[in-house]
């Protein structure tokens, strides 16, 4: 799985040195407040129980099948690689710069007799693992928080088969608007404000402190923070042969609305729209449960050499 095994262990977790400034400041900043983290009364169940509510991560869940080699890169708490291995015989590894989110993953983990979650601690600017090994690579709400988005994504690639697919989730130029708003209000008037205006907290349990610190780091006080289009994912992705295979929102502005926000629609094969379509598609975040969630988007892309 890696190019050289020049790890040490540390409590189950594979660990790679690594001495990026910009990758010590993120995980310095994660250190107290591991993101997404869990809430207390979390277990298998209940994990279980809101993946496969959730459209986006039951529908991917379905897409990726059985039988597959899945890398999360910059896993943090890693409650998605802990969900998208129960109940199949997918190998995961949950890769992140941040030993003490990964320890909260592979707690979870053993307390849940989860087994088939290998946890891997190192900076993806040293690329570790071996070329052409995952079928599939899921990379959400990372690469914006490290010292080059792009440059990542190509180090990232190199690990995924030909045919393999890509998943990455950034925060959008334009979508992210009412955060960079509440931003600057944060600043003024403090966490009640957010305790009021922020649609996730207004939905999270007020009893989970933790979960509410976390989101309100990650989101208005994150030292490393970039956005970008649509359009810079696409030249990106034809640089380093990774053909669009659909995107969340749709690119495809003009089809119907109900469509546009079907999340589970990301998973069949859709058209990458014309410049003015995308254009529209990232304003109209602005306006609905993306712009709501700091304005993240999907892409998926499928391998080609
Ligand atoms: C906002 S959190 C996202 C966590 C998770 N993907 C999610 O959606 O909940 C970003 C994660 O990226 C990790 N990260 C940032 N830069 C990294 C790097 N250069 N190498 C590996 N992980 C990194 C951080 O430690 C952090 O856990």
């Amino acid at each position: 799985m890696f190019k050289k095994n020049n790890y040490t262990i540390q409590d189950g977790i594979k660990v790679f040195n690594y001495s990026d400034k910009v990758t010590g400041k993120v995980i310095t900043f994660y250190h107290d407040d591991p993101f997404p983290n869990y809430e207390i009364s979390d277990n298998k169940l209940t994990i279980l129980k809101k993946g496969d509510e959730n459209l986006f991560t039951s529908s991917l869940k379905k897409f990726i099948g059985y039988n597959k080699k899945i890398l999360e890169v910059g896993a943090g708490t890693c409650q998605l690689s802990n969900y998208l291995s129960i109940g199949n015989n997918n190998e995961l590894v949950a890769f992140d710069a941040n030993l003490t989110s990964l320890k909260a993953g592979l707690d979870f983990a053993k307390k849940n007799e989860i087994k088939n979650v290998n946890f891997v601690c190192g900076d993806i600017f040293d690329d570790h693992f071996s070329e052409n090994y995952f079928d599939i690579i899921l990379c959400n709400g990372v690469l914006h928080h490290t010292k080059d988005t792009f440059d990542a994504m190509k180090k990232i690639t190199k690990s995924l088969k030909k045919d393999g697919i890509l998943l990455v989730g950034l925060y959008n130029k334009y979508g992210r608007l009412r955060t960079f708003i509440r931003k600057y209000l944060f600043k003024v008037f403090g966490k009640k404000y957010l305790m009021i205006f922020d649609p996730v907290l207004r939905k999270t349990d007020s009893k989970s402190s933790k979960k509410i610190d976390a989101w309100i780091k990650d989101q208005y006080t994150h030292p490393v923070e970039r956005s970008h289009t649509f359009d810079e994912v696409i030249k990106n992705f034809k640089t380093n042969k990774i053909e669009f295979y659909n995107s969340f929102p749709s690119c495809d502005f003009f089809q119907s609305s109900d469509e546009n926000q079907d999340v589970s629609k990301l998973f069949n094969k859709g058209n990458e729209g014309t410049k003015f379509e995308r254009l529209l598609a990232q304003i109209s975040m602005i306006f609905n449960r993306q712009g709501d969630e700091g304005g993240l988007y999907i892409f998926l892309g499928q391998k080609k050499d």
